[in-house]
């Protein structure tokens, strides 16, 4: 339960497969210096910068794909599956981004990878959030729908192996709208377990990672750990600078400490 995340979730960034070495030297370079044992370090590269990633063999980061096809083999262009991002060791992939949701994602495709993820070992960061907040909860039905129809006929037993993530679309940093106050995450986070609860139970819904994302970086992440709530974060514009992400990962890292003395 203590195990944090911090994820990188570069999106389409950046151009060359020289300066995603560089950003990744840089990260190791910043972080060599730090323990960090309880926060796993995920980074979610464009797919075509993973076989280069790997040969920089740096341990300290885990490889998350941003998205996967649930399709096998065959006649599905542009498209790479679950189990060829399996082959490459890659143990995690983002799934149901807004981006792609935005893009292609229907609620149906969402299902069906958390269920390809799972059947392949690789660990889905299922992200869910209401792209308009308003005030009198109706956000909260948005919310609980995308994670019923993400999980239907998905078993118990797997619950525990999905990372799932707040992340309100109108958070994100190319929304310009604003940033969410650690108190919006903390009562989302509640309100996530107590979906899981319902569809599962008490026990279930104590046990799941919840991770925040939306235009966290060095300067308000304290802010969404201090209720203790969240599990860590997916990380978008500020995952680029690598003294941005590496501020980022080690107040993450700090704050297990701290509540390990309290
Ligand atoms: P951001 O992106 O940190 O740039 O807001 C987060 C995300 O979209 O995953």
């Amino acid at each position: 339960m203590n195990e944090k995340y911090v994820i990188a979730n570069w999106k389409m960034n950046p151009d060359t497969t020289k300066e995603a070495k560089s950003i990744l030297q840089g990260l190791k370079k910043t972080l060599d210096k730090s323990k960090i044992k309880n926060t796993k370090v995920l980074i979610a590269p464009p797919s075509i910068f993973i076989r280069d990633i790997i040969s920089l063999k740096i341990k300290k980061f885990l490889l998350c794909a941003q998205n996967a096809s649930y399709n096998h083999i065959g006649s599905h262009t542009g498209e790479i599956s679950v189990e060829m991002f399996s082959s490459f060791g890659v143990g995690y992939s983002i799934v149901g981004h807004s981006d792609s949701r935005r893009s292609n994602d229907s609620l149906y495709d969402i299902n069906k990878k958390i269920e390809a993820c799972l059947k392949n070992k690789i660990k889905p960061i299922l992200c869910i959030g209401e792209s308009e907040k308003d005030n009198n909860g109706f956000y909260l039905k948005n919310i609980s729908d995308q994670i019923t129809s993400a999980l239907s006929g998905i078993s118990k037993k797997d619950i525990p192996n999905i990372i799932f993530t707040y992340e309100p679309v109108w958070a994100i940093s190319n929304s310009n709208q604003r940033n969410a106050t650690g108190e919006e995450v903390s009562e989302a986070v509640m309100f996530i377990r107590k979906v899981i609860s319902d569809l599962y139970d008490e026990k279930t819904a104590r046990s799941i990672v919840v991770l925040y994302g939306g235009s966290v970086d060095e300067g308000n992440v304290a802010s969404y750990l201090e209720s203790g709530e969240v599990s860590g974060f997916l990380v978008g514009k500020a995952s680029l600078s690598p003294e941005k992400f590496s501020k980022i990962i080690l107040q993450t890292e700090n704050s297990i400490k701290k509540n390990a003395n309290n």
